[in-house]
């Protein structure tokens, strides 16, 4: 039985990621920061007939990643594989985010991924064997206006993971990227983020920011895509004998990334009338 360790377990990607891969026959290891969050998971895998070991884990907390990592390696004897799942984002126009702000959202979605990864590591190395599926996103590749930070959090994740692939090739681990584009789960729910400066109706972005958010509000009611076919896409990229360093998972990720490709002007003047930019330019020069 492999044994893999997911992070940010509580919702999401992740817990679908749980109860798949532990339907699948995979040795879970949940992982989650906060226990008082886990009865959403302990009902699905219920509901799934399915068990996984619930941890505590916060990555970016050293101590809580280390006592993770033993706890799993007591356990297992190995760690076969890591998702680098947990990870959160911050909505805001540039002026409006701190710098604060920047290093809180790389505080998770990067260095947590680099610091999960450093632990595990070695194991794998002197194992000969494993696999690290970074859940990135879209946003790893394009950009979008009100979000920066998060984008350039997951621009980072691509970096590294793409050099770590180089690196860990040559003790047989393999890293795979996973791309998903809008999927419905706590991250534009619960745990929407916007920065402290963009809700504050003297910022010059204020009226912007929440025709924005109203635009994204109705794509994200109609276009949303089931989160487990992200859990179906990190399944696939740990069982695929040869997996490919990148994944793009869900239709508006794959044509994003398809624009994107044909040049920035084009993937530009779509996105900017996807989301009515040139008519918040007016009102903006006016603040
Ligand atoms: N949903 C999408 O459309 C989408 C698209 C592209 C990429 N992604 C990426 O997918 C990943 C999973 O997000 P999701 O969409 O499934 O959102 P989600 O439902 O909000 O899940 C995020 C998970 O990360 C956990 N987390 C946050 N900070 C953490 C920390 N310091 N230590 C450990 N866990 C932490 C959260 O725990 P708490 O419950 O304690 O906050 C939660 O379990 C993220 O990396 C996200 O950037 C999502």
């Amino acid at each position: 039985m492999k044994s893999v360790l997911i992070t940010g377990c509580s919702s999401g990607f992740g817990l679908e990621a749980a109860v798949l891969l532990a339907k699948s026959g995979f040795r879970v290891f949940a992982t989650m920061r906060d226990l008082g969050k886990r009865a959403r998971l302990d009902q699905a895998l219920a509901a799934a007939g399915a068990t996984a070991e619930i941890l505590q884990l916060d990555v970016t907390d050293e101590t809580s990643i280390r006592s993770g990592v033993d706890a799993v390696l007591a356990r297992a004897g190995t760690i076969d594989a890591l998702v680098n799942n947990a990870g959160m984002g911050i909505g805001g126009f540039v002026e409006d985010l701190t710098l604060e702000d920047y290093r809180r959202q790389f505080e998770t979605n990067f260095f947590g991924l680099v610091a999960m990864t450093k632990a595990v590591l070695p194991h794998m190395r002197r194992a000969g064997a494993g696999r690290i599926v970074n859940i990135s996103s879209i946003g790893g590749r394009t950009a979008n206006a009100v979000l920066s930070a998060y984008i350039a959090s997951k621009h980072a994740v691509e970096g590294f993971s793409e050099a770590l692939a180089f690196e860990a090739a040559l003790f047989n681990v393999q890293v795979v990227l996973i791309e998903p584009g809008t999927f419905r789960t706590e991250i534009f729910e619960s745990n929407r983020q916007l920065a402290a400066g963009a809700r504050d109706p003297a910022s010059p972005y204020f009226e912007v920011t929440r025709a924005l958010e109203t635009r994204f509000n109705q794509m994200y009611g109609r276009f949303a895509g089931d989160p487990r076919q992200v859990a179906k896409a990190i399944r696939h990229a740990l069982v695929t004998p040869r997996p490919r360093l990148r994944y793009l998972v869900g239709r508006d990720a794959k044509m994003s990334a398809a624009i994107h490709a044909l040049g920035f002007g084009i993937y530009s003047r779509l996105n900017q009338r996807l989301f009515a930019l040139p008519a918040m330019a007016k009102k903006l020069r006016n603040n």
